[in-house]
């Protein structure tokens, strides 16, 4: 195995970062492709918990090239900041740390424009406020700001002048609210290139190259495909190809298949902001498990909606990035609650669906639960009980694919191997 992918399959927060530094230490790269600091990758190790935003997961094992890629949008002062943190816990350097200078900027414009149509539009999709969306935006209108592009003040004055007259327009008329001058965000901006340029390189090339030479390659994924811009549940996603598409076009593995595409998820689902979720409690359990399993985004603080495990949500994931394996995160926080749950289809209109698909309206689809004898596992080692076997065989033989790995507590060592990867 020289390629593998881990996706999200949920909403997001399913625990990428724990499996990806887990899997890192068999690595050569680890490799983000999409997304920017929306993202809150939570890693534990020996009881310290680094959340890394942009920064890919790998970066604790320093062997380990960590590359930023093209597909990322990246908020400079942010990613400064992230680097500065990590320093103090790990050795990184433009040796091992490198940023792709096609990477897409964040601006003072976009968090601003993203904070006011938030608090000020009608349609709130309760984003993180970092100003993503608004970037791939310019991005896709041919407005964008490239990393390369900080390193030279005409050519910075120049691009960001494009989309500022309308953005000024906006701000003024619309949000009636004052923005930074343009020579100000142009040598804000400036500066910050200045301090980041040692780490900007051709990373599509180096990923290239480092395949070329037989070097092992993971793809970290952000957010979940479910937040997918196509395949999740439009309007209430984030902007980018969360699935496994995003790594073709946001970073680079020319002309290769991927040979393993995991898919995490969590044991039960979550979701921050707003949009449908069909098998979200909202009774005493949901706070429970809330409560247990401390479900608060890593980036925002906002708390976490909770709900069972969602099999035909998940058979979705599978279709949409051709996942080839599930590691099944946060068991330990199932353990002992009193009741149990999976929803295994749905009903829509007297109908019974057992895989959601796009488009589909998921606010009319009433889940079917099968629910199962709680089970009582500490996971300290021994035996897993009867009960816990019997749920994990009844998801994985419902999803079709193996659970390659579970997990049972944030640690690194809190992980059964149920198939070996690299
Ligand atoms: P944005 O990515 O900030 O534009 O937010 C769009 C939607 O994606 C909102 O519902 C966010 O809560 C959600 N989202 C973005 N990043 C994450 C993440 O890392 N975990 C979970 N949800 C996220």
């Amino acid at each position: 195995m020289q390629t593998m992918a881990i996706i999200g399959a949920q909403w997001g927060d399913e625990g990428k970062g724990k499996i990806t530094d887990l899997l890192a230490e068999k690595c050569d790269l680890v490799v983000r492709y999409q997304g920017g600091h929306n993202a809150g990758h939570t890693i534990w190790v020996n009881g310290q918990k680094t959340v890394l935003h942009v920064i890919p997961s790998g970066v604790l094992h320093p062997h380990c090239l960590s590359v930023i890629g093209h597909g990322v949008v990246l908020e400079p002062e942010n990613f400064l900041n992230e680097l500065s943190k990590i320093k103090t816990i790990t050795n990184v350097s433009p040796e091992n740390l490198k940023l792709s200078s096609n990477a897409t900027v964040i601006t003072s414009y976009h968090k601003l424009l993203d904070a006011a149509r938030e608090s000020q539009g009608s349609e709130k999709i309760g984003t993180t406020g970092k100003g993503i969306g608004p970037a791939y935006e310019d991005k896709v209108s041919r407005h964008g700001i490239k990393v390369k592009d900080l390193f030279d003040k005409d050519t910075l004055l120049k691009k960001l002048s494009i989309g500022f007259s309308e953005k000024a327009v906006l701000f003024k008329h619309l949000y009636l609210m004052e923005i930074p001058p343009l020579d100000q965000e142009v040598d804000r901006l400036y500066k910050l290139g200045m301090k980041l340029k040692d780490y900007v390189t051709d990373t599509f090339g180096l990923i290239d190259e480092k395949l070329s030479l037989g070097k092992k390659v993971l793809y970290e994924g952000a957010q979940g495909i479910l937040l997918d811009i196509d395949y999740g549940t439009y309007p209430f996603v984030t902007s980018s190809s969360t699935a496994g598409a995003g790594i073709y076009t946001g970073a680079g593995i020319p002309g290769k298949k991927l040979d393993e595409v995991m898919g995490v998820a969590k044991a039960y689902t979550t979701r921050v902001g707003e949009g449908p979720f069909p098998t979200e409690l909202f009774d005493d359990l949901g706070a429970e498990i809330q409560t247990k399993g401390h479900e608060f985004g890593a980036t925002t603080g906002r708390k976490r909606r909770c709900g069972w495990l969602d099999l035909p949500l998940l058979r979705y994931a599978i279709k949409c990035s051709h996942l080839t394996s599930i590691a099944l995160t946060k068991l330990d926080i199932l353990s002992n609650l009193k009741d149990l749950k999976v929803c295994y289809a749905y009903e829509v209109n007297g109908k019974i669906i057992d895989c959601a698909y796009p488009g589909m309206n998921l606010y009319e689809a009433k889940p079917l639960y099968k629910s199962f004898t709680p089970f009582h596992d500490d996971f300290s080692g021994g035996k897993p009980s009867k009960e816990f076997e019997h749920y994990l065989h009844f998801i994985q033989e419902g999803l079709g694919i193996p659970v390659g790995i579970y997990a049972y507590g944030p640690d690194r060592n809190q992980v059964v191997f149920h198939q070996k990867y690299f």
